[in-house]
């Protein structure tokens, strides 16, 4: 069994991207736009985790996905408040710009959450391995966030709870499936796995479609444009008489 830990350590591919958050986070403009995009995933996540609430037959899972989307809704309200601290701060306003969001994306992936139709013990596999990549991702942003105290201290309050909710979903899994909770973790892996990569795919294709169609665009057109004007350089101007032969049938145009 995979025994439930206090706090969670950044994975190595998040500690890795350190020094690319650091940079990320470092613009004040940037930080405003993130905090503001996390705040709506938070606030979204809370929503499905209150509807998982709704659904769940379990009256102990029903109460701690209660308060568990109360934590999201509370951190969404803490990421937004924040963003309009420094927005009053900001000179600039502008949305414009890098903001780095596949590299430093919100903590949870709970955008890929579908709580109808799922059974607790998928929910909360899935719910574990989210918050444990929230909590991953946080400790990261809060130790990049030393040039910003009270930022810094957003994370570090959220990511206490981030760390309960990556504990109490192992716990629960556990219990709703003593047996097979490592076979339903790994299962839950490979679905997260196999939608990044369905995102990574889409974006791939998105950026090759672009390509394409720009080479296309200057490599292909022009011999049509330079053939069109030949022909169009052809023709003669105004008016054509036409051979009487020509225009006897009125079945058509020509
Ligand atoms: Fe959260
Ligand atoms: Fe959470």
């Amino acid at each position: 069994m995979d025994s439930p830990r206090l706090h969670e350590r950044p994975t190595a591919f998040d500690r890795m991207l350190t020094p690319v958050h650091r940079w990320i986070w470092r613009d004040t403009d940037r930080r405003v736009q993130k905090l503001l995009r996390f705040s709506e995933t938070e606030t979204d996540g809370g929503r499905d985790i209150l509807r998982a609430a709704e659904v769940t037959s379990d009256p102990l899972l029903r109460r701690l996905y209660l308060e568990h989307a109360i934590d999201e809704f509370r951190h969404g309200v803490l990421f937004r408040h924040r963003a309009a601290e420094l927005l009053k701060v900001s000179a600039s306003r502008s949305s414009q710009g890098f903001h780095g969001d596949w590299l430093a994306p919100g903590g949870h992936g709970l955008d890929d959450l579908q709580v109808d139709g799922e059974s607790d013990r998928n929910m909360l596999a899935f719910l574990h391995l989210s918050e444990k990549a929230a909590a991953s991702r946080f400790t990261v942003y809060r130790d990049v966030m030393q040039h910003d105290p009270p930022t810094r201290a957003v994370f570090e309050e959220i990511l206490h709870d981030e760390t309960f909710h990556m504990n109490y979903t192992l716990m629960q899994l556990a219990r709703v499936e003593p047996k097979r909770h490592r076979r339903h973790l790994w299962w839950a892996r490979l679905s997260r796995l196999w939608k990044a990569y369905l995102r990574l795919a889409t974006g791939l294709a998105g950026i090759l479609g672009s390509m394409l169609l720009t080479i296309q665009y200057f490599v292909l057109l022009p011999p049509f444009a330079w053939l069109a004007k030949r022909a169009a350089h052809r023709e003669r101007s105004g008016w054509t008489m036409v051979s009487p032969g020509h225009s006897d049938s009125l079945d058509r145009q020509y």
